[in-house]
């Protein structure tokens, strides 16, 4: 499948990543007769052709550069971007809660710039097909470009298809046949019926979505199809440590904010999970007007009764009058206080 090789003595044509004077970064492409120009001197490509992974060469001012090749990581977070990416540290959760295994049929969309494709290609391995819809021909060209930068030549388990997924997808894949689908994408929503008619019972559908209101309405659709499993929400911090010495913390800064995960599962045709038929039961705490108006009900605040409220009203006076108490028994003393002279 891919030409990428992650090991071995440098060869011409590896991309390199090399860490210079003052941690200054650089990444080349080995040729035979290249040179990297910088104002700290000239260093030849052919000087690390031949040597291992993680070598130190000094050019031609003597300045020493340490050669490594860029992990998945490095390498994304340097790679022309058309949208924004998916973060490493999410696309190490997207794997995992949408569990993206070897020899699976996944589907992505939209591709943006490729990062969360490159992730997708490893983790399904050489048996494996990943087709990734994208609405932008750019945007494709771009993710595509970076693939090849990265894996060396276009791996024959991944293709694109240019147009938008929720008219697409039913054209690539009968119904039933597709094991996991990532959404990443503003409203996918309007995908999710889509997803549904392709994923195979039990299959997984994950979407990354960057703010709150998004997630709460892709969850509310999720649901009100009735073909999925209850949807899992969860957001992914990453925080980093300064370890040196005595002087072990967590990092000054942070990347706070990326995303959010919700995962469900595709149910068999006509189940109603048990849970649900509880749920369908009882008496709901919110109808669509709420979840419109935003009513307490809508954002899964418990009401209270008037009877538990009126407890708490008496709870709240009595311990406001212990206050009153207790300050009217202080200002007591430092009267008596103040009225002694000995005091
Ligand atoms: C944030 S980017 C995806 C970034 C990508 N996951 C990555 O890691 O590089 C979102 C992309 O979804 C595409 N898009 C939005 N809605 C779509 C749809 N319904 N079908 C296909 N692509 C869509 C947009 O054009 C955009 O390129």
């Amino acid at each position: 499948m891919s030409a990428q090789r992650p090991s071995g003595p440098f060869r011409e044509g590896d991309r390199v990543q090399l860490t210079g004077p003052k941690g200054r970064m650089h990444t080349v492409t080995l040729r035979e007769d290249g040179e990297l120009h910088t104002h700290h001197g000239v260093l030849r490509h052919r000087d690390l052709i031949g040597l291992p992974d993680g070598s130190v060469v000094a050019n031609s001012s003597g300045n020493e550069y340490l050669a490594l090749r860029p992990l998945l990581r490095d390498f994304v977070m340097s790679m022309p971007r058309g949208a924004a990416i998916v973060y490493p540290k999410d696309a190490a959760q997207i794997l995992t809660q949408a569990d993206i295994f070897p020899g699976a049929t996944v589907v992505e969309a939209g591709v943006g710039s490729g990062a969360l494709s490159l992730s997708l290609i490893r983790a399904i391995g050489p048996a494996g097909r990943l087709v990734s819809f994208e609405r932008r021909d750019d945007f494709a060209e771009v993710a595509s470009a970076n693939v090849e930068t990265f894996l060396g030549e276009l791996p024959d388990t991944w293709s694109i298809v240019v147009g938008d997924l929720q008219e697409q997808l039913s054209i690539e894949f009968a119904a039933g046949t597709v094991d996991r689908v990532v959404l990443d994408m503003l409203a996918p929503w309007e995908c999710i019926d889509a997803v549904a008619e392709a994923l195979a019972p039990g299959g997984v559908v994950l979407c990354y979505i960057a703010t709150a209101t998004q997630l709460s309405r892709v969850a509310e659709y999720l649901r009100a199809t009735e073909l999925f499993t209850e949807p899992e929400a969860s957001e992914t911090m990453v925080r980093g440590w300064h370890v040196e010495g005595l002087a072990v913390r967590p990092d000054h800064r942070m990347v706070a904010h990326t995303g959010f995960l919700i995962t469900a599962r595709r149910l068999a045709p006509g189940a109603i999970p048990p849970d649900v038929k509880r749920r369908a039961a009882k008496k709901p705490s919110y109808g669509d007007e709420d979840v419109e108006q935003w009513t307490p009900g809508a954002v899964g605040d418990r009401e209270i009764t008037d009877k538990n409220l009126r407890k708490r009203v008496r709870e709240a006076q009595r311990a406001a009058g212990g206050a009153r108490l207790a300050a009217s028994g202080d200002a007591d003393e430092d009267a008596a206080g103040s009225a002694d002279p000995s005091a």
